[in-house]
């Protein structure tokens, strides 16, 4: 089989995870094309998805040797998930049944094809295919929210005629369509290639007394996904966070640690200027003590203390006033209410090319969650998005900061 020339597939490690299902005979077909684009694909297939396609048609067309149990019964050899995991440039499963969806949210580790998606440090994809009703079911949905808020991606099934004889939504994407989606993750995987990066997260901390701080719930979630996405592209980035509780392990990233808002300026103020894109994603502390105590305020010897607050210098403010042409600067703007306005003011003030609106008033959007809800707002319009994982967020809005490249 020829490749199709040029695929961004070609070269991939893919490993192919086929669950139980009608859907299975697809696999073969979508197997085909990942080959013919050039990918060398691993197959794992549950003991159920061997009731309905052999490993035999499977090993051929993929020239190794399928992956089902965590032994080879007749020699004893180990097949390694986590090495299956860390071979993949990414994982699809198609089909991915009800069963293995609620797995795999749920960390049942039971077979082959779950904890290798368990030990997956790459990207994972997953197409869903089963009854219609059972897709319906709010536990599934439920599943499925779970598996995009760990950052994998749902290829949504069709609406058509299923294997039940009745018609819904629920028959597997083409497997031309998984491609494509695929071919895209690919394509624009090192489209930042050669680019510098500075991205700012989480909160800051300002210091009352040794005990003592102003702070705010950011968790850094959003930034750091904002980080991994920029570095998944190929960018080399530098990740100016406060304090949280999360880490990123992520090749290409450089975490650089702060606790105030003048630590945040002046570690951003050290690399704005050789940065292509920034993008200011931490809620800095507008306000800080004036004074910072030099031992703990005691309550037992005092009155009620009355603490002075000076404002913070403005991070993104500061590094709009020194950007130059061709840098780009993207802001986000936390709002309670009159959402629109207050960011579209905020672009203004700050000289920000974008700003990514984020209102606590939209349930699972702002701090600490794992999905949000933005929306994009520049001189041209508003641009929103629906509630998405965060990794999906990070992933939409450097779409758009690349198209302004
Ligand atoms: O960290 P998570 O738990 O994942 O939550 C993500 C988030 C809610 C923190 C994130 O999505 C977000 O909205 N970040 C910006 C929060 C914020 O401080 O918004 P703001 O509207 O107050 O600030 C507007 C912009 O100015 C922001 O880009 C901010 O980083 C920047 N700013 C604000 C104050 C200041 N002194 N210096 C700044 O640079």
């Amino acid at each position: 089989m020829s490749a199709t020339p040029c695929s961004p597939l070609a070269g991939k490690h893919i490993v192919l995870g086929i669950c139980g299902g009608i859907a299975a005979y697809k696999s073969v077909f979508l197997l085909r094309l990942l080959i013919k684009a050039g990918a060398e694909v691993q197959v794992v297939i549950t003991p159920a998805g061997k009731q309905f396609i052999t490993p035999v048609t499977l090993s051929a067309l993929s020239q190794k040797p399928v992956v089902s149990e965590f032994f080879t019964a007749n020699t004893g050899e180990w097949h390694s998930h986590v090495d299956l995991g860390l071979w993949a440039d990414c994982m699809v499963i198609a089909p991915a049944t009800a069963s293995t969806i609620g797995k795999m949210a749920h960390g049942v580790a039971d077979n082959m094809l779950v904890t290798t998606y368990l030990s997956a440090k790459s990207h994972v994809f997953v197409a869903p295919a089963m009854d219609l009703d059972m897709m319906a079911h709010p536990s599934t949905q439920a599943n499925l929210d779970l598996l995009r808020s760990y950052g994998n991606t749902i290829i949504e099934p069709e609406t058509g005629y299923l294997a039940s004889g009745l018609t819904g939504k629920g028959r597997m994407e083409e497997p031309e369509n998984i491609v494509k989606v695929l071919e895209q993750h690919f394509a624009r995987t090192r489209s930042l290639e050669g680019k510098k990066v500075l991205i700012t997260a989480g909160p800051t901390y300002e210091k009352i007394d040794p005990v003592r701080f102003i702070g705010n719930y950011s968790s850094g979630k959003m930034g750091y996904a904002l980080a991994e996405e920029c570095a998944a592209r190929g960018a080399e980035v530098t990740l100016v966070s406060g304090p949280v509780a999360i880490t990123t392990e992520a090749p290409g990233v450089k975490v650089v640690k702060v606790e105030s808002a003048r630590e945040m300026l002046a570690e951003c103020e050290k690399v704005f200027a050789g940065s292509d894109i920034s993008i200011m994603c931490a809620a800095v502390a507008d306000y800080a003590p004036a004074a910072v105590a030099e031992s703990k305020i005691k309550r037992e010897h005092s009155d009620v203390p009355v603490i002075e607050l000076v404002k913070n210098p403005d991070i993104a403010a500061t590094l709009g006033t020194a950007k130059r042409q061709g840098q780009i600067l993207a802001g986000f703007a936390l709002e309670t209410d009159n959402e629109a306005d207050n960011a579209a003011e905020k672009l203004d003030r700050k000289n920000l090319d974008l700003i990514v609106m984020n209102s606590l008033r939209d349930k699972g959007a702002g701090f600490g969650t794992d999905t949000n809800k933005v929306t994009i707002i520049d001189r041209t319009g508003a641009y929103p998005y629906p509630l998405k994982s965060k990794r999906e967020v990070a992933s939409d809005i450097i779409d758009n900061i690349e198209t302004r490249l």
